[in-house]
């Protein structure tokens, strides 16, 4: 029985659970999880079980509600402070990803203004409201995106910002499933993403899924595709946007803009309007998240596929320079890299 029917992540309100497709184990096994556990929450953000920037922050959203739904504390307090720990140490799963702080952020705020007899159904409330925002969000996204694409056919991706990196649709491919409801004849092709394979096991899956034509390609492939005129644009997501445009994406997506320049082809950041960091004056400024080097060596091989011991660097994402960009495609329409300050104020 599927509790999320079709979503990725959820709130079990009747069960007081947060629910998650465990991502590690697709395209194999789609398994559902729901859990009221912290440490079984925290996981599930750093083991990259919930993945992808919208993903991660909504889920954190459903998981403080659920922890503090079923806290003991009795006072006010108590309530915030626990809140606040929970909130902070949820912070420090995964540094790149503005939507994860934003989130949490919200529901602390939505506890400051709270008192402790509506303290629990404000942040339940407030949880929800994140859920079905970011779907309203990327629906809109993927509408703008529609129409700012309605000339090309063919798009490269990269990583997975498709509907299981958000609620659903996702950013960069909700486009994508615009142009199919609108009967359009659309082909993606999806770069694999070493080392954690997010194009190959999530974003090929996802779009076969979805019946859209999808071909699967190394990541030395772009620059094949792209020479020899199979894409017509390339779509990104991204986890934080500096005032400059600068942007942090999964590792690799500033040698596909690169790329992409080179040949012409249209570069777009898809990304709801949160993602842009005011705070940041240039990409140099945003935390890059290190993981372990056996994500290189050892994952997924059935034999170490490296000398032991050999030094390896795994930066889960890089910032693609500002100039590289073509446009951010948001809810709030498509935005210049040129004309972000002027949102400063929103
Ligand atoms: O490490 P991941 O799988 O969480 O990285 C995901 C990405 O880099 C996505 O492109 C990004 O978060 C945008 S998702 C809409």
């Amino acid at each position: 029985m599927s509790f999320l029917n079709g979503a990725t992540v959820g709130f079990d309100t009747v069960n007081n659970k947060a629910v998650f497709i465990d991502q590690t184990l697709l395209p194999n096994v789609y398994k559902e999880i729901s859990t009221d556990d912290f440490g079984e929450m925290f996981e599930a953000i750093r083991l990259l079980k919930v993945r992808g920037a919208p993903a991660i922050g909504v889920f954190t959203a459903i998981s403080l509600a659920v922890l503090m739904n079923k806290s003991n504390a009795h006072t006010y307090e108590e309530l915030i402070s626990e809140l606040s720990r929970y909130a902070d140490e949820l912070i420090k799963c995964r540094p790149t990803a503005v939507n994860l702080k934003w989130a949490a952020e919200q529901m602390k705020k939505c506890g400051e203004t709270s008192n402790k007899d509506n303290f629990k159904e404000n942040l339940t409330a407030l949880a929800l409201k994140i859920i079905s925002n970011d779907i309203e969000v990327c629906r809109k996204i993927g509408e703008y995106g529609a129409e700012i694409l309605k000339n090309c056919n063919s798009f490269l991706t990269h990583c997975n910002a498709g509907r299981l990196a958000a609620v659903k649709y996702g950013t960069a491919l909700a486009p994508l499933y615009v142009m199919k409801e609108q009967g359009k004849s659309i082909r993606a092709y999806a770069d694999e993403t070493r080392p954690l394979l997010q194009g190959a096991r999530l974003t090929s899956f996802e779009l076969n899924e979805a019946g859209i034509d999808t071909t699967l390609i190394c990541d030395n492939m772009a620059s094949y595709v792209m020479k020899n005129r199979l894409i017509d644009a390339v779509l990104v997501g991204c986890d934080r946007v500096a005032l400059n445009g600068d942007t942090a994406n999964k590792i690799g997506t500033s040698g596909v803009a690169i790329l992409a320049k080179h040949y012409g082809i249209p570069f777009y950041v898809c990304m709801p309007f949160s993602t842009f960091d005011f705070s940041l004056q240039n990409g140099s400024e945003i935390a890059i998240e290190e993981r372990n080097g056996e994500e290189i060596t050892d994952l997924w091989y059935k034999e170490k596929m490296a000398p032991e011991g050999v030094k390896t660097i795994n930066v889960a994402f890089d910032v693609t320079d500002a100039s590289l960009i073509t446009a951010f495609i948001t809810e709030k329409g498509v935005i210049a890299p040129s004309e972000i300050k002027k949102y400063i104020t929103e």
